[in-house]
């Protein structure tokens, strides 16, 4: 996909956001600590989720359902994610070991090299920021997760306050199509 470089301009001003004063606390990354990691291994299922710059929002409408599942290795810094998208009428399955390493977690897939956080949010909840390069493509993706696929309402909130405070389209895409707000 060949996008103005502009756009990408746009993108990587956008990546150093969260400037309101209360935004700090709202896209806090989880220390990789062990009771952490505990609670991050297992099944989670895509609640919502929104992309930057428009075409990766966009080509999220086009995610039915979708899960990830984390496990651990011998080597505490690598964590197995694999990982089950349901788009565009098929399934697309895949597996990674994601390096992790202090705040960040790094990974390729399908030759992306893709750098992201995990962010304090609801309880039960999984809530995953990153980055992507694929030669000169950039661009983020922000992905809520819970246990069992749903989630409350006041924990959408709580993921609207965080889109903006990560300058993401608040018009976030959610697991049955429909748009945010
Ligand atoms: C991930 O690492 C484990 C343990 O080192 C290895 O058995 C597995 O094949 C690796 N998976 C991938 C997709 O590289
Ligand atoms: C990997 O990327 C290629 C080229 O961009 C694409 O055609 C293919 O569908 C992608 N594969 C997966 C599993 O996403």
């Amino acid at each position: 996909m060949a996008l103005p470089a502009v756009v990408f301009l746009l993108a990587f001003a956008s990546l150093s956001a969260a400037s309101a004063p209360d935004c700090k606390d709202l896209v806090k990354p989880f220390m990789c600590v062990l009771t952490f990691y505990m609670q991050i291994f297992g099944k989670w299922v895509y609640v919502m989720g929104a992309g930057d710059p428009k075409p990766y929002h966009k080509a999220m409408e086009s995610v039915k359902s979708s899960w990830i599942d984390l496990s651990p290795t011998s080597d505490s810094q690598i964590v197995t994610l694999r990982w089950g998208d349901h788009c565009f009428n098929r399934c697309i399955l895949g597996e990674v070991n994601a390096t992790v390493s202090g705040l960040a977690t790094t990974f390729r897939k399908n030759l992306s090299d893709h750098k992201g956080h995990i962010l304090q949010t609801c309880p039960d909840c999984l809530l995953w920021t990153d980055t992507f390069r694929n030669m000169d493509v950039t661009g983020r993706y922000i992905l809520q997760f819970t246990r069992t696929g749903k989630i409350d309402g006041k924990d959408v909130e709580l993921f609207k306050k965080q889109l903006e405070c990560l300058n993401f389209p608040t018009n976030f895409h959610s697991y049955s199509g429909k748009t945010g707000q």
